[in-house]
């Protein structure tokens, strides 16, 4: 199967060149200057398909590392499976996740770890790889760590929040950093500190204060600072690469500036709901159905953030600067009926978590309407960094000869209405969207994953069991 992408503008990380793109078989065999003959031949006479892409982008397909299918929280379990998941994803130009694998306190990494290639295996639209969530930090752990990066997998994660579910404490962090170091793992840190945040809740749940709302600030801004500061100071101390996940609050940006500056390996991301939702939103919605308790749609940790103090206009600063590297979805949805509701008069029942896997290529285009970024680093955030920090780059993030067919035709004139009714775009499980209403310049027109064309026109031509296990490198992003 040849593909020619003819006409198009082609955007990666370093800029953009109007130029043709040839895909044969699942890689992309040449960039070609528009019309190019090839010595005399006509392309276009032995190719099977050809696109046009005149007056649109022709981008790297997007690459979401962080994910979380099915996976189980509160107990409910995220309701996306990796076949809804990824087949959402692809409707929004996303044509490789990271997803994490999960261990829990007790149980043997290996075990985890074979559970989520079960749950994958024949199951996703695009490619996908994994992380390790590390629940419990044990000498079982330990050893086991030391067979990751053979098994691909090159990056963990661990919890400084959720005390008795994923928590690890400082003991336990030091450990783990000290291996990873050794192995040239990037530790991934939810930074939010933990046991205080319950201690608030507790407070706060006391005193009747049982809102959503409340999720928001029992888990205050000096929560997230204080964590990403200690586990800067852990990383620094064991040498081990460090990379911050769903940062949210000005204040835990900061730390990470700080700690780049200091010259250390350090990195962060943001998520689209950390850009664009506040808690004053949270605190605002009511409906008939749901009343105050509408709020729990956003109830997500980190949670959202105060708009009146800075948030969200720091962290599209920070995308720009390069204190923050990528933008992830943290992809973790649950539905309102049977799942969020297990939280209705206590807060600290909500499953935490927001779906945005299908609209985050849209939602981060906005930032190039509104000139928060540059169009090349609309690619950089969303596709070129995340395959560079977790050794996909080269096969993934980029288009250029010999890279997978990953690629996604994007019309800045086009339009896409984001939301559950007639006419809008949302494949998600879920039974809401967090962005209900939200409209988008801009439509992902056609995605391809390694040569096959998954989504055209507005109609899903993509199968269950295409997408492929990604054996990922140790991160290229590192000096
Ligand atoms: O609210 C969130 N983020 N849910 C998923 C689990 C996590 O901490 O990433
Ligand atoms: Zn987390
Ligand atoms: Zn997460």
């Amino acid at each position: 199967m040849k593909t020619l992408i003819k006409n198009g503008t082609v955007v990666n990380a370093t800029g953009t060149a109007q130029a043709d793109v040839l895909i044969d078989g699942e890689t992309i065999a040449a960039v070609l200057a528009p019309g190019s003959t090839l010595l005399g031949f006509d392309l276009e006479g032995h190719v099977d398909t050809v696109i046009d892409a005149a007056g649109k982008y022709v981008i790297p397909g997007g690459i979401d590392a962080h994910t979380h299918m099915e996976l189980p929280f509160g107990g409910t379990a995220a309701s996306d499976t990796f076949e809804t998941g990824t087949r959402a994803a692809a409707w929004g130009g996303t044509t490789s996740i990271i997803d994490f694998a999960v261990q829990t306190t007790g149980q043997r990494i290996e075990t985890g770890l074979e559970t989520w290639h079960q749950k994958a295996a024949g199951n996703c639209a695009i490619d996908y790889g994994f992380h390790q969530i590390i629940g419990g930090v044990d000498e079982f752990s330990l050893k086991a760590m030391e067979s990751l990066v053979d098994e691909g997998i090159t990056s963990y994660k661990l919890f400084m929040a959720y005390p008795g579910v994923f928590y690890s404490d400082d003991a336990q962090i030091l450990r783990a950093m000290q291996k990873a170091a050794d192995l040239g793992l990037m530790t991934m840190m939810h930074a939010e500190n933990g046991p205080a945040i319950d201690v608030l809740a507790e407070q706060l749940v006391a005193q009747g204060k049982t809102d959503p709302y409340y999720h928001g600030i029992a888990r205050a801004w000096q929560m997230e600072e204080e964590a990403t500061h200690r586990a800067i100071m852990l990383a620094n101390l064991t040498g081990a690469p460090l990379y911050v996940v769903h940062v949210s609050a000005k204040q835990a940006v900061a730390q990470v500036a700080w700690a780049r500056d200091q010259g250390q390996n350090v990195f962060g991301e943001t998520c689209p709901q950390y850009l664009y939702l506040s808690l004053e939103d949270q605190l605002g919605a009511t409906s008939d159905e749901w009343g105050a308790f509408e709020g729990s749609k956003w109830v997500c940790s980190t949670p959202l953030r105060s708009r009146e103090e800075g948030h969200q206009s720091s962290m599209w600063q920070a995308l720009r600067t390069n204190d923050l590297q990528m933008v992830s979805t943290d992809h973790c949805p649950f539905c309102m009926k049977g799942q969020k509701e297990l939280g209705a008069g206590d807060f600290r029942a909500i499953p935490n978590g927001i779906g945005s896997i299908e609209h985050r290529m849209d939602l981060m285009y906005q930032g190039v309407v509104t000139g928060e970024i540059t169009l090349a680093r609309w690619v950089e955030l969303t596709s070129t960094t995340p395959a560079r920090m977790f050794g996909l780059y080269g096969k993934k993030g980029v288009i250029q000869p010999g890279a997978d067919g990953d690629v996604v035709v994007y019309d800045p004139n086009g339009h896409t209405s984001i939301g559950l009714g007639e006419g809008r775009s949302h494949h998600m499980n879920m039974d809401y969207s967090a962005w209900e209403g939200y409209e988008i310049d801009g439509h992902v027109d056609t995605v391809i994953s390694r040569g096959t064309v998954v989504v055209d026109a507005g109609e899903y031509l993509g199968t269950k069991g295409h997408g492929s296990f990604l054996k990922r490198g140790l991160s290229q992003y590192l000096v």
